[in-house]
């Protein structure tokens, strides 16, 4: 297989950066961030773990089975590394502090998609305002997903999750981009061994709502982030503390990169940002470049 090569739009690479791009880097995301240089990212769009595990329950038994299935998680192994099971006030500021490296490492027209999940703890909804407080919280968005089971009659079957997008002063939406709304009806991923993994449509929405360069998910998981950045013409930075999930990244990847190779002849079909950077007359002709997206 050809190598994919995402190309910049509009500005150089950071050189400081070459070693981060286009990988999936098994480590634990704080050590990793802190490696990286200030400002090299443009957007980050990401799902931490929710520590849900000591959780009192809030209808969130959609388990199907399977070695890392959902599942897995609400029965009480967590994820392959971790074990999400924290402490509440050690989760919170564990959080706090990967969004100080994600701010540090974006770009000042940079943003973060954060997506979590609000819990129910005795009865009283616990919303991530702890975690939030003091971050340039900009809007709440809300990914309306499909339904599962629920077994406590003490709630409404809950059928969302929320998408706090973090914003550095300077980020602006794509053009157009804004029309798309707050709320977003997306299903959930389905056939994924990840037990936690957020669909496609979910991260190439986010992505393509920006014109973001680099795109850096710390928690990266099965790779969904990546899959979506390649789509969207765009370079990618995964991290994942575990090498399984990692393996799992990598070979989506590159799944996800042989679909878009064009065959024999072929021209690439361009992504929505290169033809805009086309018409604008600041791209190079599309048959040099490997990043088409089939849409
Ligand atoms: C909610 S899942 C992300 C799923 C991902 N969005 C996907 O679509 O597959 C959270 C991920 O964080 C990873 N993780 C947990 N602790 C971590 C740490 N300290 N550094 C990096 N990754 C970590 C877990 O292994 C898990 O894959």
């Amino acid at each position: 297989m050809r190598p994919v090569l995402p190309r910049f739009f509009g500005t150089r690479p950071i050189l400081p950066m070459r070693p981060w791009l286009n990988q999936i880097h098994h480590s634990d995301c704080l050590s990793a961030m802190r490696r990286m240089p200030a400002a090299s990212v443009n957007l980050v769009v990401t799902s931490p773990p929710y520590n849900l595990l000591n959780s009192s329950g809030n209808g969130m038994k959609n388990g199907r089975g399977g070695k890392w299935s959902r599942a897995a998680l609400l029965l009480g192994k967590g994820y392959a590394a971790h074990d999400d099971c924290m402490p509440h006030d050690d989760y919170v500021a564990w959080q706090r502090e990967c969004l100080r490296e994600m701010l540090r490492v974006l770009t000042p027209d940079g943003a973060i998609f954060y997506n979590h999940k609000w819990r129910v703890q005795r009865g009283l909804l616990q919303d991530r305002a702890d975690i939030m407080d003091g971050f340039p919280v900009r809007q709440i968005i809300i990914w309306q997903r499909s339904g599962g089971f629920n077994h406590n009659p003490g709630y409404f079957l809950p059928t969302y999750e929320v998408i706090y997008l973090i914003a550095n002063p300077d980020f602006r939406l794509a053009p157009k981009a804004g029309g798309i709304g707050d709320v977003w009806r997306i299903r959930q991923d389905r056939g994924n061994p990840h037990p936690a993994s957020f669909p496609v449509e979910l991260a190439r929405r986010a992505i393509a709502a920006t014109t973001a360069e680099v795109v850096l998910d710390p928690f990266i998981g099965s790779g969904t982030t990546a899959v979506a950045a390649l789509q969207e013409g765009r370079q990618y930075v995964g991290i994942d503390l575990s090498e399984e999930y990692c393996r799992l990244a990598r070979a989506r990847v590159a799944d996800a990169a042989a679909a878009l190779e064009p065959s024999p002849g072929e021209p690439p079909i361009p992504s929505a940002l290169e033809v805009k950077a086309m018409l604008q007359g600041t791209a190079e002709p599309a048959n040099s470049r490997q990043t088409a997206a089939r849409r």
